[in-house]
């Protein structure tokens, strides 16, 4: 069907009820006609096709010639065309009506309404599906709370709100979870209260007294919160309470907070998970279905759940807090600015003796259902192959921006694609597969027991995973998450999209806006090259599975805000009851443009992959990270090289040789004959396994769910996503304790990686010469 006759208009809505019953029996006609000529074509026409000079391939009865088409183009610009801010607007509104946390009747509403949504849209199916899981809710009755007492005349000094406060009219505070952090352990502590800076371990370390027996303060940012409690509590305090410093999450120069601003309010507590591992904590490393053996909460092979309390305040408590607190003053560097002109004190305890600071959790872990979502559209020629495009969908309240602007564009490019799939107009070469994943918050709960339970078609079968969670925080520029085969790709994508700043005549186009602010530096020279930043996939979201586990080229594209220079260090109203529609609409992204542009992006990502004869990955990306890898560890180690006898000419050779083989097999793929579809599907499967190559089956060491050799979270800090993980893990623990122990793991991880790279390598090479020769 040709392209220009997708566009409906209100035309044919105008026939009278005969001329409609006249126009079906035509139609019926045309339709019978039609179907006979296409037969014959289908019959003859191919065989003759087949026959002619200008293809050289082998045609089969009854086997279309779409099995050699070309990808369409032409949907790129009805994407472009089609994706309406003002729907995602919509869809914005009606997701973040009320909080849908995971685990509660909403999480399960949701799902099902974006199932029902596929279908109306026009994708071929759509299904929800669940796993019994262990999840965290605050007491519905009674709050988490913080007070300080003046034992002299059992006063309350300070006493923590209960709730949430209610700023503008959509925080209907009524129906909102208590603040609470998930999995945090439960009761009621006293103790002298001491201030931790980030709580990070060169913190605890630098910290003069002994916080066993106390209560943490400790400000967000700069390292994972469940790693602040989790180091806390290995230190011996009793309890841990957490708060975002204005100096981490309010630009020096804000004037007002919201609802006036996007600048975080002194009564956000921002939520989130405090549990240390991969999916459900009963279940690692194998889905939660029904007959799954579930571990106990406090076996060892559980994650780190904690059991002292913990618990999230706003600035304007843990201010009134710092200012009653005693002791030395911090160092350089670790006040916030809370106080004026003075600076934030160690403790213990406080100036006044006689009071007492008293920090009370209620809740419980508990096993529920929480519900994955997927919408299908089967592909015309490769249905077995897979490109899924996802988001979670649980928040911790309201969650206007994490997940749901995510989930709002999804939908609108789930629209877009579903009725070009109904009309007929279009289908992908391979299947395409939303998902919408349940529990992400609590520890990608809802991707990694699926990533689990079907890690053998995943393997056997998916292309790439596109991410699509927290889609704007701000309109400076795109903050990318990606795996080097597909950079190409998605600076191919940001090409084609519109700069949607229409003053900034400078910078047409995304992918000119994007390496105008961000672009890619040598680590050494600090010289740009030429290309735009894309950051390595931690644990972060939920490509965390699919790219650390099950070695699954990810992407995930982000408008950002500017905060350089701000010293702001994540969006400020992340996690707290004011990720509202009013901030979205009001004050991050008015119009709803810089949604639609992600929208664009990452719906052109999708369409590139989905429907390229091949596979639009550059296997040559993979060097220039693997150098600057390289060349970090050699500076970084280099006494370590020298004294254990790492042999970096084997890293360096299986470099070389990796960047050899890249280079040959893209010219075997301009060489193929591209009319043949074995020889397009062996090129395709090569460059869609090309992650899972860099695999080692036996996971990273203490941590067998993290797979992949060249970047992953380290045992030593699961915030970035480093380099040579492996690597870095083994030179952190000998460089805390020179043992037999530690010195073996780092040779043998060092071996590791120069054994995957050549495999990889060997992936690569032609059909039956991937042997190696063994000298004589
Ligand atoms: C605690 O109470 C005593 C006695 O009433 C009073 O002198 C003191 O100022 C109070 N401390 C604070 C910090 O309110
Ligand atoms: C404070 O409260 C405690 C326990 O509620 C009680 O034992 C104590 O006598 C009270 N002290 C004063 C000064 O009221
Ligand atoms: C929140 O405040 C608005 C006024 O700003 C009011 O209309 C609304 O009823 C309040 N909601 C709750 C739950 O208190
Ligand atoms: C810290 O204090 C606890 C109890 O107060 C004590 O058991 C422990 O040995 C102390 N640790 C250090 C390193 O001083
Ligand atoms: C888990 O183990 C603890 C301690 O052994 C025990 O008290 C608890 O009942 C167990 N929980 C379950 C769900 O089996
Ligand atoms: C700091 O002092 C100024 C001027 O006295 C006052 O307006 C402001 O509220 C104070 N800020 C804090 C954080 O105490
Ligand atoms: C803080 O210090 C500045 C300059 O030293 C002074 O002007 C200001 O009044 C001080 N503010 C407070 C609240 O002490
Ligand atoms: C960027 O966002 C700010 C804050 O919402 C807004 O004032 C500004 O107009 C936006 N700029 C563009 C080009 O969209
Ligand atoms: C939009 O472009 C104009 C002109 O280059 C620039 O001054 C402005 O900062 C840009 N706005 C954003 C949000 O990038
Ligand atoms: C792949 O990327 C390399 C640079 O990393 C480039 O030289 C080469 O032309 C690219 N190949 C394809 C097929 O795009
Ligand atoms: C190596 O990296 C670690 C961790 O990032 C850092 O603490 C250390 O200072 C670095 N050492 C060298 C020699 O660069
Ligand atoms: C270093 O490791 C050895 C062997 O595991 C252990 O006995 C020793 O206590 C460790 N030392 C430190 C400082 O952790
Ligand atoms: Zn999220």
């Amino acid at each position: 069907m040709a392209f220009e006759s997708l566009d409906t208009t209100s035309e044919s809505r105008k026939h009278t009820a005969i001329s409609t019953r006249l126009l079906i029996i035509v139609s019926v006609c045309i339709l019978v006609v039609s179907f006979t000529v296409g037969l014959l074509i289908g019959i003859y026409g191919v065989k003759r096709e087949s026959k002619s000079e200008t293809k050289d391939g082998v045609f089969l009865d009854g086997v279309s010639e779409a099995i050699i088409r070309e990808e369409d183009h032409s949907v790129t610009d009805w994407i472009f065309q089609e994706i309406k801010a003002s729907n995602i607007r919509e869809n914005l509104r009606e997701l973040v009506k009320h909080p849908h946390v995971a685990g509660t009747p909403k999480d399960f509403e949701q799902a099902d309404m974006l199932r029902n949504f596929w279908l109306e849209s026009g994708l071929d199916d759509a299904v929800v599906t669940s796993y019994d899981v262990l999840l965290s809710y605050p007491d519905d009755v009674i709050p988490n709370i913080v007070t300080i007492v003046n034992t002299t005349n059992n006063e309350t000094v300070v006493k923590s709100p209960d709730k949430d406060k209610n700023l503008t009219s959509e925080e209907n505070t009524k129906e909102f979870p208590f603040p609470y952090l998930g999995y945090s352990g439960t009761g009621t502590v006293k103790g002298p209260i001491v201030y931790v800076n980030y709580g990070r371990k060169e913190d605890f370390d630098a910290f003069p007294p002994n916080v066993s027996g106390c209560i943490v303060l400790a400000r967000y940012g700069r390292s994972w919160r469940a790693e602040k409690v989790k180091l806390a509590q290995e230190r011996g305090a009793v309890g841990v309470i957490l708060y975002s410093d204005p100096a981490d999450y309010v630009a020096p120069w804000a004037t007002d907070y919201y609802p006036d601003s996007i600048w975080i309010p002194g009564t956000a507590a921002s939520r989130g998970s405090i549990f240390m591992g991969n999916g459900d904590p009963l279940t690692p490393g194998y889905p939660s279905i029904d007959s799954a053996y579930r571990y106990n909460e406090t076996d060892s092979e559980v994650g780190f759940i904690p059991n002292i309390p913990a618990m999230p305040i706003g600035y304007d408590i843990a201010k009134q807090i710092l200012e009653l607190m005693g002791g030395d003053p911090v160092p350089d560097g670790w006040s916030g600015k809370l106080l004026n002109n003075s600076s934030y004190k160690f403790g213990p305890g406080f100036q006044d003796e006689n009071l007492e600071i008293e920090l009370s959790v209620h809740g419980k872990n508990e096993r529920r259902k929480t519900y994955n979502a997927f919408g299908i559209i089967k592909g015309e020629v490769e249905p077995d192959r897979y490109v899924l495009l996802g988001n979670h969908r649980d928040s911790w309240v309201l969650g206007a921006v994490d997940p749901s602007s995510g989930t709002a564009t999804m939908m609108e490019l789930s629209r877009v694609l579903g009725d070009l799939v109904k009309r007929g107009a279009w289908r992908p070469r391979r299947s395409i597969i939303f998902c919408s994943w349940g529990a992400e918050e609590f520890a990608l709960i809802g991707s990694t027991e699926w990533v689990e339970e079907n890690s053998k078609v995943l393997d056997f079968r998916s292309v790439a995973y596109i991410n699509m969670d927290i889609a704007v925080t701000g309109n400076h520029s795109i903050r990318a998450i990606g795996s080097p085969p597909v950079f190409s790709a998605m600076y191919e994508a940001a090409k084609k999209v519109q700069n949607p700043n229409e003053s900034d005549s400078d910078h047409l186009t995304v992918y000119d806006n994007w390496l105008s602010k961000k672009p890619l530096k040598d680590p050494d020279t600090e010289e740009e090259l030429g290309i735009p930043q894309i950051v390595s996939p931690n644990a972060g979201s939920d490509y965390g599975p699919f790219q650390l586990r099950a070695g699954i080229t990810c992407a995930d594209f982000r408008y950002r805000q500017d905060y350089t220079g701000d010293g702001v260090l994540f969006y400020p109203l992340y996690h707290t009851g004011y990720e509202t529609f009013y901030a979205v609409d009001k004050l991050i992204d008015p119009g709803f443009k810089y949604h639609a542009t992600i929208g664009k992006l990452s719906g052109e990502l999708l369409r590139d992959l989905a429907d390229s004869k091949i596979i639009p990955f550059n296997m040559s990306d993979y060097v220039l990270f693997m150098e600057h890898y390289l060349y970090a560890f050699q500076h970084n180690a280099s006494n370590e090289i020298k004294d254990y006898n790492l042999d970096i000419t084997a890293l360096t050779d299986a470099i070389e040789t990796y960047e050899k083989e890249a280079k040959s097999f893209h010219e075997v793929i301009n060489k193929i004959n591209q009319n043949n579809p074995f020889e397009l599907r062996r090129v395709n499967d090569q460059l869609m396994q090309i992650d899972r190559s860099f695999l080692d089956p036996a996971g990273l060491p203490r941590r067998q769910q993290s797979r992949n050799v060249l970047h992953s979270v380290t045992d030593y800090n699961a915030f970035p996503a480093e380099s040579f993980p492996g690597l870095k893990d083994a030179l952190y623990r000998l460089r805390e304790n020179k043992t037999e122990d530690t010195i073996r793991e780092l040779q043998h991880q060092f071996t590791v990686l120069v054994f995957t790279i050549q495999s990889a390598a060997n992936t690569l090479k032609e059909s039956t010469k991937f042997l190696r020769h063994s000298p004589k």
